[in-house]
């Protein structure tokens, strides 16, 4: 999902920025001529100050049983508009839902146990299956664990044994939520114009918003994005209304009764809970289709915004965006189908349910002559953010929450590189300096940032899941892989990016799988992995001093107080230009770039590479041989 707003509050700190002549998209560093400084020298260490202890990890699901699939019917009771024959202000609304599923799993381990998740659910009627045998299992006891787990604990009396394959049933019922969360009811209004006079009406969609952790809330389940799984899904809704769903309706759709009809969907391919949806809305919520070869695209949105021309913009753009992605991922996009939905009420602005992307209207509804130029590139932006996750999420997914940079950085990261060839007009790359570069610096330089990969230790409720869902996730991630992407060049990262979709589809990731392939790509200059570390496994930024007369180099950790202390060093990728002569040559060189890797930290790196590059090697704080800058 993207993060709430993209806007940036004013940030003001006032530095000289010299920017010696091309800083050429390196975006690690603020090089800052200070004249009149006096704190050149780092500071002696700091405490790094790791808050309490974390608690060990008890909210994981135990690694014993694995879900392969889930076969779900749901049947939400809502009106999507109101009945003549009830109450106009008050329908008949039923905010309740009930269903079924069936999770079919595999025993790695032998247990006595099944552990998922549930959470504001009436469970009833479980029935274990011994699926080899077609025996049931006796369940001698279901407890719903009271705290932020969300644990439910079914015991059996038996067991189940290593590489045995079982299934468990369960019925439920929930309500549908009025907050937004889970599966959860969306209003609206429309003119109903057959009316004698013309008269405003409300009308009623409901929607699911999963990600990261309210699965649990519309079907007991497995709810860790590594646990993956297909669903076959069955929705039972009122007869006036459609469904959608990750995937498509199958054939064997059918009207049950004079109220209600059953829509079954094709089964996923194999998912995180997260990605789960599906949308009940008024059958009259029409779709524009504006496909590419291989993708049927359909756009929907409420019928006044879709007459009014609205939803035209987004149809236009997402077909030429997936196929920049197709094209750039060297891989097709999963499914045959993806569907878009502009919702009058969504949390997050947008929410990349594999196959069915949910929108907030104002993130999809574009009015052409009226809209203004920022709103067109807000709604671009999300749409190639959201396509990006098709691959990086829903693809290739984190292991786990503490990760999520994994995801959100790169769809931020790649959303930047489609929007530029989607709208090249809109000269996106120039913005992401405040758009995300800032924001990154901005949320970084608090001594209370987190690094991108947190300890697992550390993520473990929900709360502290929902947490990592900020702007260091989202921007630094970002800028730090824009950062790799530079240092190794454009290619190599490509090649890199294009293997690790490869290799890691369908499968889920930590960050190292990812420098691997990177590194494989790249002629193995250094140790990716080493010179990322310091990037994505601690807080922060350096702010870089350069004494232009000495050539003297810096970092220190850049931090709003003043008066903190840290030792904390980077890996700093450094390009410079100077108006020297070149060593061995006469030539006056000006303005030819020339370029320096600067490595910091310690000395594990040291090269010499060709003429016009050098390698410097830095301990502690200051670098042993100076720049002979000037
Ligand atoms: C509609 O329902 C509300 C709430 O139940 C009630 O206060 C109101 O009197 C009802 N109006 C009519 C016209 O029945
Ligand atoms: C309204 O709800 C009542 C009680 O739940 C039910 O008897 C009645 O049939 C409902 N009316 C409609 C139009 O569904
Ligand atoms: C599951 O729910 C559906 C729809 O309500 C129902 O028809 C079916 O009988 C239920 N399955 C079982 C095993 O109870
Ligand atoms: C369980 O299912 C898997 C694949 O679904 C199969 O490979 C395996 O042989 C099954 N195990 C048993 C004991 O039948
Ligand atoms: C329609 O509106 C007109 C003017 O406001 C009013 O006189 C008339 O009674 C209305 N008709 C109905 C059926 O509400
Ligand atoms: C920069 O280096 C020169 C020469 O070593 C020194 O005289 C000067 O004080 C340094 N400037 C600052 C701001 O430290
Ligand atoms: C700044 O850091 C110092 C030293 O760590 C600390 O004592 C002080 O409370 C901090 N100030 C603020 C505003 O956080
Ligand atoms: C390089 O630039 C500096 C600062 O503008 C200037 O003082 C110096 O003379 C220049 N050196 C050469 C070789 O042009
Ligand atoms: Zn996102």
């Amino acid at each position: 999902m993207p993060k709430k707003s993209g806007l940036s509050k004013g940030f003001a700190v006032a530095f000289v920025v010299l920017t010696i002549c091309a800083i050429a998209g390196m975006i690690s560093m603020m090089v800052v001529y200070e004249i009149q400084t006096n704190g050149l020298n780092m500071t002696a260490p700091p405490i790094i100050t790791t808050s309490t202890p974390p608690p060990p990890p008890v909210m994981r699901l135990p690694r014993s049983l694995i879900p392969e699939s889930y076969d779900i019917i749901l049947q939400p009771h809502l009106y999507t508009s109101i009945k003549e024959e009830v109450n106009v202000t008050t329908p008949n609304q039923t905010l309740t839902f009930t269903g079924n599923s069936t999770v079919h799993f595999q025993c790695h381990q032998d247990t006595t146990y099944i552990f998922l998740h549930s959470l504001g659910l009436n469970v009833f009627a479980p029935r274990v299956i011994d699926k080899d045998t077609g025996n049931p299992i006796k369940v001698s006891s279901v407890k719903h664990h009271k705290d932020v787990s969300h644990f439910l604990e079914i015991n059996v009396d038996g067991r189940f044994k290593a590489g045995g394959n079982y299934s468990l049933f369960l019925a439920f019922e929930g309500e549908i939520s009025e907050y937004l969360q889970a599966l959860y009811v969306s209003t609206y209004t429309e003119t109903n114009k057959e009316a004698v006079n013309e008269t405003i009406e409300e009308r009623f969609l409901a929607a699911t918003n999963l990600e990261p952790t309210s699965a649990r809330r519309l079907f007991p389940c497995f709810d860790e994005p590594d646990m993956k799984a297909a669903f076959r899904l069955k929705v039972i809704h009122r007869r006036e209304t459609t469904a959608l769903s990750n995937t498509r309706p199958s054939p064997d759709s059918y009207v049950l009764d004079k109220d209600w009809k059953l829509t079954s969907f094709f089964e996923t391919p194999k998912m995180s809970t997260y990605l789960f949806a599906f949308t009940i809305s008024q059958d009259n919520f029409p779709y524009i289709d504006f496909s590419t070869s291989s993708v049927n695209i359909k756009t929907y949105a409420r019928p006044e915004a879709m007459e009014a021309g609205h939803v035209e913009y987004a149809a236009k753009i997402t077909a030429k965006i997936l196929e920049f992605y197709e094209e750039h991922f060297g891989l097709k996009y999963e499914m045959n189908d993806l569907d878009q939905i502009a919702l009058p009420d969504l949390e997050p602005l947008a929410m990349e349910n594999w196959g069915l992307i949910t929108y907030q209207e104002g993130a999809l509804l574009y009015e052409e002559g009226v809209s203004s130029w920022l709103h067109k590139e807000l709604i671009t932006s999300v749409i190639a953010h959201e396509l990006a996750h098709q691959w990086f999420g829903n693809q290739v997914t984190m292991k786990w929450w503490n990760e999520i940079w994994l995801n959100e950085g790169f769809a931020t990261y790649m959303s930047y590189l489609a929007v530029d060839h989607a709208e090249p007009s809109f000269q996106i790359k120039e913005k992401l300096i405040m758009d995300d570069l800032h924001t990154a610096f901005e949320e970084d330089a608090l001594l209370t940032s987190h690094p991108l990969s947190t300890p697992s230790e550390y993520v473990q409720t929900p709360g502290e899941i929902l947490g990592m869902f900020d702007a260091i996730s989202y921007s630094k991630g970002a800028m730090v892989l824009r950062m790799l992407a530079n240092y190794v060049g454009e290619e190599s990262f490509n090649n890199g990016i294009r293997e690790y979709l490869r290799v890691y589809q369908g499968r889920n990731v930590e960050q190292g799988d990812l420098w691997e392939l990177i590194q494989n790509a790249d002629s193995a200059r250094f140790s990716i992995a080493h010179f990322m570390k310091s990037w994505t496994t601690q807080i922060g930024y350096p702010v870089i001093t350069i004494n232009t007369t000495s050539g003297e180099t810096y970092q220190k950790h850049f931090l709003y107080n003043s008066s903190a202390v840290s030792s904390l060093l980077w890996e700093i990728p450094f390009e410079y230009t100077t108006n020297i002569t070149l060593p061995g040559s006469n030539k006056l060189v000006i303005n030819t770039p020339e370029h320096a890797s600067v490595f910091y930290h310690n000395c594990k790196v040291k090269q010499h590479q060709q003429r016009s590059q050098r390698s410097y090697c830095c301990t502690s704080s200051i670098c042993e041989e100076s720049l002979d800058l000037f």
